[in-house]
């Protein structure tokens, strides 16, 4: 584990003395203390994660994790970073979901009805079962921007889709096939290059890093120790809108 996945870790440390569940990973039993994420748990299980774990904030969408209650028989999605674990819970670990991304060219598209459709044709396949968007830990109407892409309502599917972290996990359930986070994704592409204002603020930063205004502190960045990182980042203003001033922000 790492310096930064250390401090990430930090974030979902439980307190052994509320007491401890009973999970299951992979059908074995486990004790692990309550408060523990599921990630936290399988690690205190003894496990390693050297595949389907990121960000550990709820972000990058490796985590994706299915669990059954006992007694229960529908099954849960989560991210395992995120969801606390619970009594009887019996856990699985799902691997990357294997969903080829179409190849295009954003700069030849058009944003015009038929656009998302043309590049995933699936999507007229959709039957409307809804299991997308009950298997989506991000609470997405998945099902509606899909069926808003099929309508070729660009602006509505990339704004209900938004919230996608990539998880896969709508993709591993749809009885259609679609890749529905790829879908959302092109959707904000589109809607980002062709329908939305651009962004007066992007521009001015944009010209201010081509004139290598920042060289002198990105190279010190980059040779920068973790720890004084950490702290910068901490310590980072975020911009709210509108508040860019002249000099295109303070640079953090
Ligand atoms: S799971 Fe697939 S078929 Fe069912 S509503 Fe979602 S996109 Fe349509
Ligand atoms: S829409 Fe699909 S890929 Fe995106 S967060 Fe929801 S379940 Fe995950
Ligand atoms: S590790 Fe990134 S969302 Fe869980």
């Amino acid at each position: 584990m790492t310096e930064t996945d250390a401090e990430c870790a930090k974030q979902d440390e439980g307190n052994p003395e509320e007491g401890t569940v009973e999970i299951f990973i992979m059908g074995k039993r486990y004790e692990v203390p309550i408060g523990f994420t599921i990630m936290k748990a399988i690690e205190f299980a003894g496990y390693q994660y050297i595949r389907s774990c990121g960000c550990r904030a709820g972000f990058c969408g490796a985590c994706s994790t299915v669990y059954r209650k006992e007694d229960e028989q529908k099954l849960h999605f989560a991210l395992a970073c995120q969801a606390l674990v619970e009594d009887g819970m019996h856990l699985v670990q799902i691997p990357f979901v294997p969903a080829n991304k179409e190849k295009y060219d954003i700069h030849e598209l058009k944003p015009d009805d038929n656009v998302l459709l043309s590049i995933y044709p699936e999507i007229a396949r959709c039957v409307s079962c809804n299991t997308c968007t009950k298997s989506c830990p991000q609470d997405i109407n998945v099902m509606q921007y899909i069926q808003c892409a099929l309508r070729g309502d660009i602006e509505k599917a990339a704004e209900i889709s938004f919230d996608c972290i990539q998880c896969g996990m709508c993709a591993m359930r749809c009885p259609a096939d679609i890749k529905h986070y790829h879908v959302g994704q092109l959707a904000r592409r589109l809607r980002g290059k062709y329908l939305d204002p651009d962004s007066e603020n992007l521009k001015k930063c944009l010209e201010m890093l081509k004139s290598g205004k920042y060289d002198k502190e990105i190279e010190e960045l980059v040779h920068m120790d973790n720890d004084k990182i950490i702290e910068l980042y901490r310590a980072r203003k975020i911009e709210a809108k509108g508040e860019l001033d002249d000099e295109g922000g303070d640079g953090q």
